[in-house]
């Protein structure tokens, strides 16, 4: 005999549209397979007047809280996104003890810690594999295969948007506006890209890996990020000839002190020229991949499409079906969001860099643009010089150096008249 579970939807829009239509697919199969008859129940909607082809009418409301309150449901599916007036709602659901499975980034990585604590107390699930990366389930394997891990750094690229973007400006030598334009004709690019384009969506992403991964609750707020709007055309041109592509990244790193015992944790979001052999430069359009360095299981990559109705849908279905099983056992499993992190100053943080400037060339002035790095303790690797008198530009790539030595380099190079225009800075990942 089936294990009976009833679902509340709340929200059935791009992605809760979808996943009916999946979990109608594949309910025999999953009943099959798990033993777990997944009905969906009653969905929740703002505008019970718009077209929803394939769903249901009968089971429609505008009422959330005829769903979220409701007796004969069992688990709450939340896609309708944001923070107001989800998050009441949702600790609304799981005070009345039922499990909650969210796609909601934003919700996650600003209120996750409460939300799971709300959880806990109630001892049911709170599961948001969909949050990060859709389909791939970079999540569960940090919550369960690799819960006994020591993880030290993340390094990702967790917005397709962006990658799209600065994909078809390397293959084509768009720019950034053309290639944006593109992103939008094609449904990639929201009419507003900003929480794309800015790093903002990478920051939630990234807050919420480096939660489970680190086992310190990072909060968004938490992370430096610089997004790819200043990316111009001719970085791809230079970072092509240096062996480089550039990607929109997301980099974690934890910091141990071997005599305290203390950690911190540097979190930054920011454009990158990353090696061409790096397994990061292959990962291409609106693909995502999320690559963990573990302590024992050595270096994985995840990869996969990070957005998108299927493998969101997907990872909604997978996280209802643990939840259901939890309930049929009576069971639940916490996500430990751990103490708040101490976040590392982004000045102490160490990479190489690109460096490009537009300069007067005249005698002396490369050395006195190297004069300022030097002064600041950044050490050149190579020097490139394009074109000549006033528009000439230089591109500096530096040995490893703090960015709070790159930064004063820089508010010092506005007091040189031989440098002028904008200064373009890259992190390097080789
Ligand atoms: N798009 C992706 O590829 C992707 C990937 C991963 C995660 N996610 C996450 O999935 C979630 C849903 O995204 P989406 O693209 O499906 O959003 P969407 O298309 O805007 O759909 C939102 C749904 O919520 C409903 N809604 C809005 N306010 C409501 C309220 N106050 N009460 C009840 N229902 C309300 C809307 O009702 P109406 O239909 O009546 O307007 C709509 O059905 C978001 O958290 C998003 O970040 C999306």
């Amino acid at each position: 005999m089936s294990h009976h579970v009833r679902v509340g939807l709340i929200g059935c829009g791009n992605i809760g549209a979808s996943f009916a239509g999946l979990l109608a697919e594949r309910r025999a199969d999953v009943r099959g397979t798990t033993g777990i008859d997944l009905e969906l129940t009653r969905i929740a909607v703002k505008n019970l007047g718009k077209p929803r082809p394939g769903i249901d009418p009968a089971l429609l409301t505008d009422d959330t809280d005829s769903v979220v309150l409701a007796d004969d449901i069992d688990v709450i599916v939340e896609l309708i996104g944001g923070i107001d007036p989800v998050k009441d709602l949702l600790l609304e659901a799981l005070k009345s003890g039922k499990p909650v499975v969210t796609a909601n980034k934003e919700l996650i990585a600003a209120h996750g810690e409460e939300l799971s604590n709300a959880a806990a107390e109630a001892g049911v699930d709170l599961f948001f594999e969909t949050a990060v990366v859709a389909g791939v389930p970079v999540l569960r394997s940090l919550r369960e295969s690799l819960i006994g891990e020591s993880i030290s750094k993340i390094t990702g690229i967790i917005n397709g948007t962006s990658n799209f973007m600065l994909t078809r400006m390397a293959d084509e030598g768009l720019d950034y506006d053309a290639v944006l334009q593109r992103a939008q004709e094609l449904g990639l690019a929201e009419p507003d890209p900003t929480a794309d384009v800015s790093g903002a969506d990478v920051a939630s992403k990234l807050a919420i890996l480096a939660s489970l991964a680190f086992k310190r609750l990072v909060r968004a707020d938490d992370i430096e990020r610089e997004g790819i709007t200043e990316v111009k055309a001719e970085d791809f041109d230079i970072a092509a000839r240096f062996g480089y592509t550039i990607k929109l990244l997301a980099v974690a790193e934890v910091f141990r002190d071997a005599e305290t015992g203390q950690s911190e944790i540097g979190a930054q979001v920011f454009p990158a020229l990353v090696g061409l052999t790096h397994p990061l430069a292959a990962v291409r359009d609106s693909f995502n991949a999320v690559s963990l360095s573990c302590d024992a299981a050595g270096e994985l990559l995840f990869h996969g499409p990070g957005a998108g109705q299927l493998p969101s849908s997907s990872a909604v279905l997978g996280d209802l079906i643990a939840a259901a099983d939890h309930l049929r056992r009576d069971t639940h499993r916490r996500v430990p969001f751990g103490q708040r992190a101490v976040l590392r100053d982004p000045d102490r943080l160490v990479h190489s860099f690109y460096l490009r400037l537009r300069i007067v060339d005249v005698p002396g002035t490369l050395s006195e643009v190297s004069g300022v790095l030097g002064a600041h303790g950044v050490s050149i690797r190579t020097i490139t010089q394009q074109g000549r008198g006033d528009d000439a530009s230089v591109v500096f790539i530096t040995h490893p150096a703090s960015e709070g030595s790159l930064r004063a380099a820089i508010a010092e190079f506005s007091a040189l008249s031989s440098v002028h225009g904008d200064v373009s800075l890259m992190r390097i990942v080789e």
